[in-house]
């Protein structure tokens, strides 16, 4: 394990008996760890963001039908129990199609356990877990290839240990580019409304000793004019096969301001993240999120006047993306090749 990995945080830890969820509503200001005991309360820790992330919540809800199975097991109906937990589960949040993967794999397992159901449902949530980090780690140096000699990335959101199994998929491929000393400068968007670069992304960079350098999501324009940044790196939601991305809201505007000013965006994201079942974007469903996220509290009684457009994702079209990187792979203009060679 390498003295970064082992420094970064962790959104999510498995006891054996129950899931502990790092929340992220409160950080950086309070690192408070919520228990959950039941697929319930991890379907509530989902939708209220206290874990959020694509990959991050697709583990999280892996260990959600564990602790169903865990419930329920070995009363009459048992499976019916948990299946109703997982559809709860999938209920918790639409873009992220991480979250529908995990719950597939669970969903088939438990349809025909091979052996004692606790035991082998647990098993399969901890691979899931364990096989996030490797694939993130994997992808880290292969993004880090491709940057090259880049020295300085503009990031969005938060897509880094917090957000999935560990390491991260920009932020993964930031840690590898900065371990191996060419990237010296990394820019986070503060992501508004959530502000997860703001209040995430900037401080996991510098609990690992990575410097970061906050911008305000409306400076990025005149970031990218000033020459500042070679790269924009983000992570993915949803990668349909077309190359089309589903990811942060915020992420599209990047993407059409980088074309303009030359600069390079890479998508990092683990297999996981891609949904061949979608030809296009088009078809993604965009999470709305709350009202009460985006307008100030004066604005929320019944009568007022004033009310908010919350879409908490976009899709960027694959021709405006330089390169997706995963852990199998990498496609270097997915707008011209589109992603089928990434399949399985
Ligand atoms: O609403 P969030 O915070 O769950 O959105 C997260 C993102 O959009 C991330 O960029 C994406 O999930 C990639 S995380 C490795």
């Amino acid at each position: 394990m390498s003295d970064l990995q082992q420094l970064s945080v962790q959104a999510l830890q498995w006891s054996g008996q129950a899931l502990k969820v790092l929340d992220q509503r409160v950080l950086p200001a309070t690192i408070t760890y919520d228990e959950y005991q039941d697929a319930a309360g991890v379907a509530e820790a989902i939708s209220s963001m206290r874990v959020r992330g694509a990959p991050a919540i697709g583990i999280a809800a892996a260990y959600g039908v564990v602790l169903s199975a865990m419930r329920h097991y070995p009363a009459d109906n048992w499976r019916d129990s948990v299946e109703q937990d997982i559809e709860r589960l999938a209920a918790s949040r639409p873009t992220a199609v991480n979250l529908f993967w995990a719950l597939e794999k669970m969903r088939a397992l438990l349809a025909n356990p091979s052996a004692e159901p606790i035991t082998t449902l647990t098993a399969l949530a901890e691979q899931i877990h364990a096989e996030d980090l490797a694939a993130n780690q994997a992808m880290g140096e292969r993004g880090a290839d491709i940057l090259g000699d880049a020295r300085a990335v503009l990031t969005h959101c938060n897509a880094g240990a917090l957000a999935t199994g560990g390491y991260g998929t920009a932020l993964g491929v930031i840690r590898s580019a900065y371990r191996r000393g060419r990237l010296q400068q990394v820019y986070a968007g503060e992501t508004r409304p959530w502000l997860q670069g703001a209040r995430l992304t900037v401080w996991e960079l510098a609990q690992d000793g990575i410097p970061a350098t906050l911008i305000a999501d409306s400076a990025a324009a005149w970031l990218m004019k000033s020459g500042k940044i070679d790269w924009i790196v983000v992570g993915a939601d949803r990668i349909t096969a077309n190359g089309d991305v589903a990811n942060k809201i915020g992420t599209y505007s990047l993407a059409v301001l980088a074309k303009r000013h030359g600069v390079k965006m890479m998508v990092a994201a683990p297999s996981s993240t891609f949904d061949f079942s979608l030809e296009s974007g088009d078809s993604i469903e965009i999470e709305q999120r709350s009202a009460q996220e985006l307008l100030p509290a004066c604005y929320l009684q019944a009568d007022s006047l004033v009310s908010a457009w919350n879409p908490v994702f976009d899709v960027t079209p694959a021709e405006l993306i330089s390169a997706i990187v995963t852990e199998r792979g990498a496609v270097i203009d997915p707008g011209k090749h589109g992603v089928r060679s990434l399949q399985i």
